[in-house]
Order: structure tokens, then sequence, then C-alpha cells
């Protein structure tokens, strides 16, 4: 088996709400989440809305403070932002003010990559989301896609151990995003590199994923992990794929369901 990329155990995250008057409540997102990535994986995580998707990647992403249990990447705890980790959220827009050769030369810059050799990485990677004509464009001149792509070129080109994707596709229509979800998988496919993909499509989880990790409702615990070991390229009219699909449409109703028996239990 290949070797753990992240870990992540334990994890449990509160949130301190200041409801205003000096009064304060807490939710709890995350309830000890145990997670492993191996090197090279492509995992998505799927589960109901609010369960605390977006709060694991955000943590993952240095931008939330865990309450505690352990997150590592290669073995070092993830303690706030980093340049080893890239990220392409559905509302992490691009810097309006730089052309998109400029938003993919940040983090290069930031990484302190020559400049001389600037010009051919973001030729290589506009070329893999298939925008070499738009080197100079700025971001309000493109569709919504365009800006995804641009937003996963962007990710890839200081070469960061870990992806971190939430809903990047989400806002896309269904046709671009069928295409985006196959460029995703060239693109890994070359690069190799680890991907963590949070979805709420479970057709999105099949087509993308090694292993597809389903949380429970809030707070968020691991319900289920799948392992999807259709060949690629994959054909989401075959059997099997439709057979991984409904397996997860069922877990997910039924974690649905629960929820809103709780929600009876205790009325507003
Ligand atoms: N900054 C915050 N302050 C307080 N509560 C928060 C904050 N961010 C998220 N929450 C709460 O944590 C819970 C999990 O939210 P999160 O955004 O992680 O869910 P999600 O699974 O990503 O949902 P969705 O599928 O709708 O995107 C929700 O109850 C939300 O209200
Ligand atoms: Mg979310």
């Amino acid at each position: 088996m290949a070797k753990s990329k992240l870990i992540v155990h334990n994890l449990h995250k509160v949130f301190q709400v200041d409801e205003g008057f000096g009064r304060f409540s807490s939710i709890t997102a995350i309830d000890n989440v145990d997670l492993e990535v191996s090197e090279g994986e492509l995992v998505t995580i799927i589960g109901p809305s609010g369960c605390g998707k977006s709060t694991l990647l955000m943590i993952l992403a240095g931008l939330y403070e865990k309450s505690s249990g352990d997150v590592l990447l290669d073995g070092t705890p993830i303690n706030g932002p980093g340049l080893d980790r890239g990220v392409v959220f559905q509302e992490f827009a691009l810097f309006p003010w730089l052309s998109v050769r400029n938003n993919i030369c940040f983090g290069l810059k930031m990484k302190g990559t020559p400049v001389s050799e600037h010009d051919r990485i973001v030729r290589h990677f506009l070329k893999m989301v298939k925008l070499e004509e738009f080197e100079k464009i700025f971001p309000h001149r493109l569709s919504g896609g365009m800006k995804q792509r641009v937003g996963i070129a962007r990710a890839m080109a200081y070469s960061p151990e870990l992806l971190l994707m939430d809903e990047p596709f989400g806002a896309l229509d269904a046709q671009t995003r069928t295409s985006l979800q196959q460029m995703l998988v060239d693109i890994w496919a070359e690069t190799k590199k680890t991907i963590l993909f949070v979805t709420h499509s479970v057709r999105e989880a099949v087509f993308l994923s090694d292993r597809i990790v389903v949380l429970s409702r809030r707070p968020s615990k691991v319900r289920k992990v799948i392992e999807v070991r259709l060949p690629r390229p994959r054909q989401r009219l075959s059997e099997a794929f439709l057979r991984h699909e409904e397996e997860l449409e069922e877990l997910i109703a039924a974690e649905l369901s629960a929820e809103s028996e709780t929600q009876e239990a205790y009325p507003a």
C-alpha cells in the first residue's frame, strides 16, 4: 500500500458563536473524524448539507483552527496555511486585479520559484486546463468554468503536496461539470497529485474517486468508506457505476432521514 500522505486522527471542531448581548453558543461541526489519504490517491468526501465538509477542508487548508485531534501532512502537523497545499473552492475567487498569468504566478512567487521558470510553468498548466489563449485576460472576462480551470492551474502550478477542492464544480452547468471532471482526472493521472475533493454529487464522487468517504449528519463522523474499483475511464452508464451510485444515494438518504427525526424530536 502507498504511504499515507494525509492523516486526520480524532478531529474535533466546535465553533463558538457570538449570539450578542454577551451570550455565546457552541456548534459541534466535526466529531472524532479519522481519515487517511495515501500518496497519489483521489478521495472524495460526501455527506449531508451542513455536516462539516467545508469545515474539514478549511482546517486542512489551515484557515480554521481545529478544537482537538491531529492533522498531519507528510507527518508534519498542519498549523496554518502553506504552499504544501493547493486550494480550489467554489467561492475561492481568482484575484480580479491580476491577469490569468499573474494569478498563476502568484503561488510561484510566494514559493520563490525562479522567474526564468515562470513562463514554462504557466504555459504548461494553461495547456493542461486548455486555456493557452487566455494568459493575458483578466478574470471578469472568463466564464465560471474557465475561472475554475484557472483556479486548478493556479493551485497546481506551485506543485503542492495535497490539492483540496471544495465543490469546485458545484455552480457549473451539467455539461461543463462533466468535462471538468474528465479534465481533473486527466490532470491527476499526469501529475500524480494527492487530491481530497468535496462534493454533493454522488455521480461526481463515483466518477472521480479511488475512495469515497461518506460523512454522517452534523456533527460529522465517518459513516462509511467505499472503495471504487471501477476501471478508468469510467462509464457513467455501466451497471457497476450505477450500483455504486445507488449504494451512496441510500447511505445519504439514511443520514437525511435520521436528521429529520432528530429535528422532529427537538422542534424549533
Ligand atoms: N465560521 C463558522 N462559525 C460558526 N459556525 C460555522 C462556521 N462555519 C460553519 N459553521 C457551522 O458548522 C456546520 C458545518 O458547516 P460546513 O460549512 O462545514 O458544512 P458543509 O458540510 O460544508 O455544508 P454544505 O454541504 O452545505 O456546503 C454548520 O452547522 C455551520 O452552520
Ligand atoms: Mg460546504
